[in-house]
């Protein structure tokens, strides 16, 4: 036993490990997620992600106001439509549930920072990120002018970024130059750059019912095998114009993390995704691990990665273990 090193000496007290630690978690990085339906007065039980709900607008504010009480400085909100078709013609209308709750959230938050998912398969009939053809050929270019739209409308209502998640090309260019257009040169775009076909996508999908009808999204999904496609995907987002780069699924993901953190200087956003938070409840549930530690375990490593911002159903909790200490 040589006594040139020896790493227990750092790990002898709370004090000193406290002293000593890289990665600290703040509620400063937590975006918290959540689903706006229709009607008035619905709190209603996701069951394939408990303790998470679909909100209605007016309860979607109160849900927002414990955020913000709790420090958290943003939310990012998914729509449910009352109708889906082809086009997910609700997406950017200026009456969707989305754009009613950035008024609503505004008017009553004015300092909480409103995220807003641009896509259209909470919206589509068939379920898909654009619009398919004949064919059931996803096209890229057809979409981009929807997004667009949608990502205006959601900005008009009173969103603060603009988060695209539906992996068309070239879409964060389209959109930007739109928002340019429309007098918004000052709202960010968080662009989910990698965004893996991932089988952690399930419970969202059942939350918003926007599984797809045929096929699958591996056409404009990454493929969990490819590390270097995802720098070719950020960087191209970078070059049209995104302000944040996210990488999602995050756990999965972490060496993309890392890598992206170390090409660029971006902030980098990880979305802990709907099955990576249900994996960790159902075996919390059935007391196979202690929840709290394994939450904040896995959210220091997406920290450790490299990420800035982490979106995180357990934004909340965290937030109010912190304040627990
Ligand atoms: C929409 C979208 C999805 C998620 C975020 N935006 C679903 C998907 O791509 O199927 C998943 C989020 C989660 O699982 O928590 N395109």
């Amino acid at each position: 036993m040589n006594n040139f090193y020896r790493g227990r000496r750092l790990r002898q007290s709370p004090a000193i490990r406290r002293l000593v630690r890289e990665t600290r978690l703040s509620v400063d990085s937590f975006v918290y997620p959540l689903f706006v339906v229709p009607g008035t007065g619905i709190k209603e039980a996701i069951l394939s992600m408990p303790g998470q709900y679909r909100w209605s607008v007016d309860c979607v504010v109160d849900e927002c106001r414990r955020a913000a009480d709790l420090g958290i400085p943003a939310v990012l909100l998914f729509g449910i439509p009352e109708v889906k078709d082809a086009v997910g013609s609700e997406a950017s209308s200026p009456d969707g549930t989305v754009q009613r709750a950035c008024a609503a959230i505004k008017k009553a938050l004015p300092e909480l920072c409103i995220i807003t998912d641009v896509c259209l398969c909470e919206y589509t009939d068939h379920g898909h990120c654009g619009l398919p053809d004949e064919n059931q050929y996803i096209q890229n270019d057809a979409t981009l002018e929807r997004l667009a739209q949608t990502a205006i409308s959601h900005v008009r209502a009173g969103a603060d970024i603009i988060a695209p998640s539906d992996m068309m090309d070239g879409r964060v260019q389209y959109i930007r130059q739109a928002l340019d257009g429309a007098g918004y040169i000052d709202t960010p775009i968080m662009s989910y750059s990698a965004k893996y076909a991932s089988a952690f996508y399930g419970p969202f999908r059942d939350a918003a019912g926007s599984t797809p009808q045929f096929g699958d999204r591996r056409t404009y999904q990454m493929d969990p095998a490819n590390r270097r496609e995802a720098l070719r995907e950020v960087l191209a987002d970078i070059s049209e114009g995104a302000d944040i780069v996210m990488v999602k699924p995050a756990l999965p993901y972490l060496d993309i993390i890392r890598d992206v953190r170390e090409s660029c200087n971006l902030p980098i956003a990880a979305y802990q995704v709907s099955g990576e938070y249900s994996m960790i409840k159902a075996a919390a549930e059935k007391g196979w691990i202690d929840e709290p530690r394994a939450v904040i375990e896995t959210l220091t490593s997406i920290k450790r990665a490299g990420a800035d911002i982490i979106i995180s159903y357990y934004a909340l909790d965290v937030a109010g273990w912190m304040g627990e200490g």
